[in-house]
């Protein structure tokens, strides 16, 4: 099989797990997995910019309360850098509705609703790209090497 792309990926620990003291086991989750944190940033979305992340989401009906949700504290938001990182984080993260997430995903262990669900992940190349520039800057990325990854 050959080896992924080096990608990266946008994951926000949202307010319900800033909230539970989550967000340090959640960022540790990735990093144990090889992912280099190529840019961190805690801060509250403004409903403008939760407008922009979910505009896909615009006309559905759960669309008011993930805006409430995403807007009512502060966020974790991460730019996470591997190989197939943006498949391999939605893996991670298990899927939306935490009662049917796969027991070892992050929403399969620690969640038990659709919103609040505990975390975002970009789900493709196009998202991730139009993703991290909400939250991040070109200054904002920093260039290390990770001891224990290959590709580092
Ligand atoms: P996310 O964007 O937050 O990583 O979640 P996702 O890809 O797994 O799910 P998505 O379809 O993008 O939905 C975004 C968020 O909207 C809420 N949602 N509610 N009631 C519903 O049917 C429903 N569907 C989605 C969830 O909070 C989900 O994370
Ligand atoms: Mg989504």
């Amino acid at each position: 099989m050959p080896e992924g792309t080096i990608e990266r990926t946008l994951v926000l620990v949202k307010p319900d797990g800033v909230r539970r003291g989550l967000a340090g086991d959640l960022l540790g989750r990735f990093e144990r997995k090889t992912l280099k944190i190529v840019a961190a940033r805690l801060l509250t979305v403004t409903p403008q910019m939760a407008a922009k992340h979910y505009e896909e989401h615009a006309s559905k009906p759960f669309y008011p309360g993930l805006v409430t949700h995403i807007t009512s504290g502060p966020v974790l938001a991460l730019a996470l850098e591997g190989r197939s990182a943006i498949g391999v984080v939605r893996l991670m993260v298990g899927a939306t509705n935490p009662q049917t997430a796969a027991p070892g995903t992050i929403r399969g262990d620690f969640g038990s609703a659709v919103t609040p669900n505990l975390i975002h992940a970009s789900d493709s190349t196009a998202s991730a790209e139009r993703e991290l520039a909400l939250y991040f800057g070109p200054s904002d990325y920093q260039t290390y090497h990770r001891l224990d990854a290959e590709f580092a």
